[in-house]
């Protein structure tokens, strides 16, 4: 009946009699489209609901996606890290104890040095030896300034040490030469008989740093040099080149990577020098610099949130072209430079970048480190600029006083991810709605530490409504919950040398557990972290039944264009056939080729197996759709090996081979608990009829 009546009231609205009616529907329905139905489409998306599945922890979150950045600008380096060895600021060795002590506790991983722009007009050798004797220079990036250089290599390095972290120094590529910079990595990490190994102990230390991260300059599409793509690919190789490994320390080479979304320049760098570089950079900040950190309503909060949240489409955007000329994802994608950017404190220097930092800092830091984690298979390292006194602090300064930020509270929190498991998480969430533009509200990352506690970090970016979250945990079985909670009741609390535990983590118990499912209700702009104690419950893999098994494997053939693993998803086969197992079959072309092999592998008891590959260029085995044997790479014929615990029956086993140019070969083999090492037979490999 109901429906009759409103049937009958649509076709009445649907008849226009004249014009003027014609008019005065059509403001009516464009008012119905305007307001009402995105409010329709809004209240279909109430509620906040996770799931977790912790049975796939297949990445590990490296800890050094926790990493800090300090750079010669402003008040990061001097004032805030050194303050000279004579200083009544208590110090070891010239730095200072507090910001040393407080940096421990949140375990930092990694420190990026000595920038930023700095990096490519800063000339390594100014900074050794006596520092009384240290040739001076003017900090043009930032104010023009006299660096006077008493903070150099040794000091960072011992800076480093102090902290418990590891160093990461950005070469000088714009304005330095090969020679520096082969010189530097050379005066860092060799024990050799050299030039350079003398003049380090010359001046004092004997025995080599052994710095692994490296960055082959700093923004060469900007203040590193102006550089196009093109020609800083070459570049890249160039000076890479001659930055040798010494003894055992293998370095990890991080091209200057995109601004924002300059997917071009990602696309460049990989298809040139994804070969050559184990790291490529990210740059990506979300700006407000017309108003100062603490000057903002709800539409300044809403802006930053918006520009945080962006991080993940980038990375989303980088990855996919990564992707495709590194499928294995070799190289890392590295966003060495992240964080909020506002307009700096009345009364400091412009050039200086000192900002105050907020619960809204807190928040985008916090959303930050969600997305982060939850890509943690293609981004291993990042660094939030910068630890102390510059942009999105950890640590604000002045004189000898210190305060911590709440963004420091953040790390402080998250550090429970470090090194730990990440757990996919699906969130369904409602959205935070203002002026007509619509954010969800609620963002999370979960993981799994080595001790097997869970940790699940929650933001909550609306400032002004709660939010009820239900969790489902699938397969962990939860004995005890415990939790921590970020929260303040203005959008622009903060912290000041005045007051400075305004904004300060607290216990938490706002959470209900019952039935596998968990409810926790979040206050407005909030930061939960919880820890939970269990046990992971595993699904056991489905057994694998084949219908009609039938001896051989199957293989596609592909031309490529160049030697390096495709991602086959992009390509076609030239052509496919059966083998009897992993042989190069007849017809290839002697160069430039890839081939992907596909079947089952029928495994005769229980028991932990080695897989073998000697290749020539590279190949990858994966066994049920993980990788067992990474031997990936344009190389001579090199064995690798790698094992996997499997259950007697059918497993899924695939490879990918590529020949790039020389030699080519390949032989696969298998040991079990009563197998000796031996080429995969043939009456073992399946594929299904
Ligand atoms: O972090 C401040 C500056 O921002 C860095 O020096 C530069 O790399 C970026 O543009």
């Amino acid at each position: 009946m109901e429906f009759v009546i409103i049937f009958n009231k649509l076709k009445n609205l649907l008849a226009f009699k004249n014009y003027q009616e014609f008019s005065m529907k059509k403001i009516y329905f464009l008012f119905l489209f305007v307001f009402i139905s995105p409010s329709l489409i809004r209240a279909q998306k109430v509620g906040n609901n996770i799931t977790l599945d912790a049975s796939l922890d297949e990445y590990k979150i490296n800890k050094i996606i926790y990493g800090q950045f300090s750079e010669h600008l402003g008040h990061c380096i001097y004032g805030g890290i050194w303050v000279g060895v004579h200083s009544p600021i208590p110090n070891i060795d010239g730095m200072r104890k507090d910001v040393i002590d407080a940096l421990r506790e949140i375990k930092v991983p990694v420190l990026r040095w000595p920038g930023g722009c700095f990096a490519d007009e800063y000339h390594w050798m100014d900074g050794i030896g006596p520092r009384v004797k240290r040739a001076k220079m003017i900090n043009s990036n930032w104010g023009d300034v006299t660096e006077n250089n008493h903070f150099g290599t040794s000091e960072f390095l011992e800076f480093c040490k102090l902290v418990g972290c590891q160093p990461y120094i950005t070469g000088n590529v714009g304005s330095g030469t090969v020679q520096e910079l082969s010189q530097w990595v050379e005066y860092v990490n060799s024990d050799n008989l050299s030039p350079m190994t003398e003049l380090r102990k010359k001046y004092g230390r004997d025995h080599s740093w052994g710095v692994k991260y490296w960055g082959v300059g700093n923004e060469s599409w900007g203040c590193g040099g102006n550089m196009t793509a093109e020609y800083y690919a070459e570049q890249v190789r160039r000076y890479g080149t001659f930055m040798r490994n010494y003894g055992k320390n293998k370095l990890f080479k991080i091209a200057s990577g995109p601004n924002a979304d300059d997917y071009n320049w990602t696309k460049v760098l990989m298809k040139e020098d994804a070969d050559y570089i184990d790291g490529l950079s990210l740059h990506y900040y979300a700006w407000a610099n017309q108003r100062t950190a603490t000057d903002f309503d709800e539409s300044g909060w809403f802006d930053i949130m918006k520009k945080t949240l962006k991080m993940e489409d980038l990375i989303n955007k980088h990855s996919t072209i990564m992707d495709k000329y590194d499928p294995l994802k070799r190289v890392a994608l590295v966003v060495d430079e992240w964080g909020t950017w506002y307009k700096v404190e009345p009364g400091t220097n412009p050039n200086f970048l000192y900002q105050q930092n907020t619960m809204r800092d807190a928040i985008a830091a916090a959303c930050n480190l969600n997305i982060l984690n939850n890509h943690c298979d293609r981004v291993r390292m990042a660094n939030i600029a910068q630890v102390v006194n510059v942009l999105q602090a950890m640590i604000l300064t002045k004189g000898d006083k210190m305060i911590l930020t709440p963004t420091y509270w953040v790390f402080d929190l998250y550090k429970v991810h470090q090194d730990a498991m990440m757990i996919p998480v699906k969130v369904s969430s409602s959205e935070y709605v203002y002026k007509g533009e619509s954010l969800p509200t609620v963002n999370c990352s979960a993981s799994i530490d080595s001790t097997g506690k869970m940790h699940i970090s929650l933001c909550n970016i609306n400032p002004n409504k709660p939010e009820i979250v239900n969790i489902s945990l699938d397969s962990f079985k939860v004995n005890k919950i415990s939790g921590k909670i970020l929260t303040a009741d203005k959008m622009n609390a903060h912290n000041t040398f005045k007051d400075p535990d305004v904004v300060k983590p607290a216990g938490f118990s706002g959470f209900n557990f019952s039935n596998g499912n968990l409810s926790v209700s979040m206050p407005p702009m909030s930061v939960i972290v919880l820890e939970l104690f269990g046990k992971l419950e595993m699904k056991p893999m489905p057994e694998i039944k084949l219908n009609n098994p039938n001896q051989r494997i199957d293989y596609n053939y592909y031309e490529i264009e160049n030697g390096m693993m495709p991602d086959f998803n992009f390509l076609k086969p030239k052509s496919s056939g059966l083998v009897n197992n992993f042989i190069i079959p007849k017809g290839v072309r002697e160069e430039n080729f890839a081939l992907k092999y596909d079947g089952y592998i029928k495994i005769p008891i229980d028991g932990l197996y080695t897989f073998y590959t000697t290749s020539d260029d590279g190949s990858v085995i994966f066994i049920d759709r993980k990788i067992i044997v990474n031997n990936d790479g344009r190389h001579a014929p090199i064995e690798k090996s790698g094992m996997a615990e499997l259950k007697a029956g059918y497993h899924k086993i695939e490879l990918w081979y590529f020949q790039s140019g020389g030699g080519m070969g390949l032989s696969v083999s298998i040991k079990g608990p009563d197998m000796s090492k031996q080429i995969i037979p043939a009456n073992i490999l399946f594929r299904e009829k």
